[in-house]
C-alpha cells in the first residue's frame, strides 16, 4: 500500500449525512492524501457510488466494495475478478424461489439486485425469523450470509462474500498491514468489518446495532457521519485535527 494508511468506510450515513462535515473531511483528506488511501465500502453498487461521486463532495477514491462486499472496482475502473469468480457458482433465482414463501420479505426493486446479490425490504424482523430463513436456505442447501441493517434491509449474499471480507481481501492485495487500516461504518450490513483485525470507527449516528460493539479495536466517535469518520481517524492515527471540527 505504499507506505499509506487506508480508510475503508461506508456511504450513507457514514460519509454522507452531513454536507458540512463531508467538506470538512474533503479538505483534510485531500491535504493529507499522500498519506491516506480512500476505499467506499457500500451496500449500493459500484455504479451508484461512483453517481456519488461525481455529484457530491466525497472525494475520488483509490477503490470501491459495492453491493455489500459482492463486486470490487479500483480507481481506473478495473473489476477485480479474482473476487468475483468466487460467486461464479451461486444460485440467486434458487434463493428467491426458496424465500418465495416468507411474507415478511418483499423484494428490493430490480436495479438493487445482482447474480450475487439478492435484497428484500423486512421491516422489524425478529431475531426469530432471521433465523428461520436462515434455517430454511441451509435445508435445501444454498450457503449464503445473510446481512440485516437499519431494521429494514435484508441482504441475501454468497457465504464468502460481505463487507469485511472483501475488505479483508483489499487490504491484502494491497498488502496492508491491519493496523494501518480504519474501517468506518453505520449499520448493521458494516458490522462484518469490525470482525477482521482493523481499527474500527463507528460514527455517533449509528444505528443501535454498531452502537452496541465494544472492544480494543472499536472507537465509538460522539460526532456524526464525516466528522465521526473525523475523529476515528484522529483517534487511531494521531494525525492532526481539523480544526474547523470544533
Ligand atoms: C443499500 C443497497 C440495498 C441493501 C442495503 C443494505 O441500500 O442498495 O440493496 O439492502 O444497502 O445493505
Ligand atoms: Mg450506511
Amino acid at each position: 500500500m505504499d507506505g499509506r494508511r487506508l480508510l475503508i468506510s461506508d456511504v450513507d450515513g457514514t460519509l454522507l449525512g452531513d454536507d458540512r462535515a463531508l467538506d470538512i473531511f474533503h479538505t483534510w483528506t485531500q491535504r493529507h492524501r499522500d498519506r491516506l488511501a480512500l476505499v467506499y465500502n457500500s451496500g449500493r453498487f459500484c455504479e451508484s457510488i461512483m453517481e456519488s461521486v461525481r455529484t457530491t463532495r466525497l472525494p475520488a477514491p483509490d477503490a470501491l466494495i459495492g453491493g455489500v462486499g459482492t463486486e470490487i472496482r479500483l480507481a481506473d475502473g478495473r473489476v477485480v475478478k479474482e473476487w468475483t469468480q468466487r460467486f461464479e457458482c451461486w444460485d440467486a433465482p434458487g434463493i428467491r424461489e426458496t424465500l418465495a414463501g416468507f411474507n415478511e420479505l418483499e423484494l428490493q426493486p430490480e436495479v438493487f439486485q445482482s447474480d450475487h446479490k439478492v435484497s428484500y425490504f423486512a421491516y422489524n424482523a425478529s431475531p426469530e425469523l432471521l433465523r428461520q430463513i436462515e434455517a430454511r436456505l441451509e435445508e435445501v442447501g444454498l450457503r449464503t450470509r445473510i446481512v440485516y441493517s437499519s431494521q429494514r434491509d435484508l441482504d441475501v449474499l454468497p457465504a464468502a462474500a460481505g463487507k469485511g471480507t472483501a475488505s479483508a481481501f483489499l487490504a491484502e492485495f494491497w498488502e496492508a498491514d491491519p493496523l494501518n487500516v480504519c474501517v468506518s461504518g453505520d449499520s448493521g450490513n458494516d458490522l462484518a468489518m469490525f470482525q477482521h483485525d482493523f481499527l474500527g470507527i463507528v460514527v455517533a449516528n449509528a444505528h443501535p446495532e454498531l452502537k452496541e460493539l465494544r472492544g480494543p479495536h472499536i472507537f465509538q466517535a460522539t460526532l456524526a457521519c464525516a466528522a465521526g469518520v473525523l475523529q476515528g481517524l484522529q483517534h487511531w492515527f494521531d494525525w492532526p485535527e481539523a480544526p474547523e471540527l470544533a
